[in-house]
């Protein structure tokens, strides 16, 4: 079994629902309290072990890179006005056994032409792909979860959580098996399907690890649904030749592709805040009284 050392972050989307304010700036990088949702999803991959970054990115999104590099002005600007805790923070925002590497895709074609755009970085490895816009707060974090599970079948794992019914047509939705097996096996999963043609209430969101045929696959995938290439149509393609597990994330999750999924991760992460999370309490409940 090989280990999983490799994440790919597709961070090239549009950003559409969140108008205006990603209009010159990327969704990934809007803040839950005081860091970049890109953050989170770097931290989480991080913490799972894994050593190599791969962003694919587009136009307006420098700033993920920026994010990521070295600040010299701001770290001397700091370091002259001792500000310890802050040139900290920015200096320690990922650790330095880690690698970064960013593809630019030119065409916004889907998610899955997004992960096919690091084939040849992936190089025949396992590898996993987190959507920053999908917010994870569980500890043991989300993508640990998924890799224990890999590590005791050797095959590709899709994070899933239940969904209102209404919601399916937003996801990819599986159809598990009958729990038969000790782990949810996968029979069918179909990209945004009509309520009534759902398989299940069972979306995939946002975590996956996959072995490597799914790149070859990937590269045979027509358009589909929404005219894009989608991940989802080459993971169905993966059944016909391996099994498939899906984990249900065992945490919280926010939609952070919604404005109220984003502003429920705000007032969730905010409560907890170690600086700010009694004062917030406070205004909520004088919010409450009034
Ligand atoms: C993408 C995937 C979908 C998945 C979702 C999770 O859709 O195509 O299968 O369930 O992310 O957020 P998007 O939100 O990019 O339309």
């Amino acid at each position: 079994m090989q280990k999983i050392t490799k994440a790919i972050f597709p961070v090239a989307g549009m950003g559409t629902r969140f108008l205006p304010a990603t209009k010159a700036s990327p969704k990934e990088m809007l803040p839950i309290v005081d860091k970049p949702l890109i953050q989170y999803a770097v931290e989480e991959a991080v913490d799972a072990g894994i050593t190599d970054l791969i962003f694919i990115t587009g136009r307006n999104k420098r700033t993920i890179e920026d994010h990521f590099d070295k600040a010299y002005e701001l770290e001397t600007e700091l370091e002259l006005r001792n500000k310890a805790k802050l040139l900290d923070i920015v200096q320690n925002i990922l650790p330095s056994h880690v690698r970064c590497v960013y593809i630019r895709q030119a065409e916004a074609l889907g998610l899955g032409h997004a992960v096919l755009m690091a084939e040849h970085v992936i190089n025949d490895e396992p590898f996993a792909v987190i959507l920053a816009d999908e917010l994870m707060d569980c500890t043991p974090n989300a993508l640990s979860q998924m890799i224990k599970i890999y590590e005791q079948t050797s095959s590709s794992v899709l994070g899933v959580n239940e969904v209102r019914r209404e919601d399916v047509c937003s996801y990819g939705i599986i159809k598990p098996t009958i729990k038969a097996h000790k782990f949810m096996k996968i029979d069918a999963i179909v990209e945004k399907p009509l309520v009534d043609d759902a398989p299940s209430n069972l979306a995939v969101v946002g975590r996956y690890i996959l072995t490597p045929r799914i790149m070859k696959l990937l590269s045979a995938t027509d358009k589909g649904a929404g005219g894009e290439i989608q991940l989802t149509d080459a993971i169905s393609d993966l059944l016909d030749y391996e099994s498939i597990f899906a984990h249900k994330i065992i945490g919280n999750r926010y939609d952070c592709g919604s404005k109220l999924g984003y502003l429920q991760a705000t007032v969730s992460f905010g409560l907890k805040h170690q600086e700010i999370g009694n004062d917030l309490t406070n205004i909520i409940k004088s919010l409450e009284l009034d």
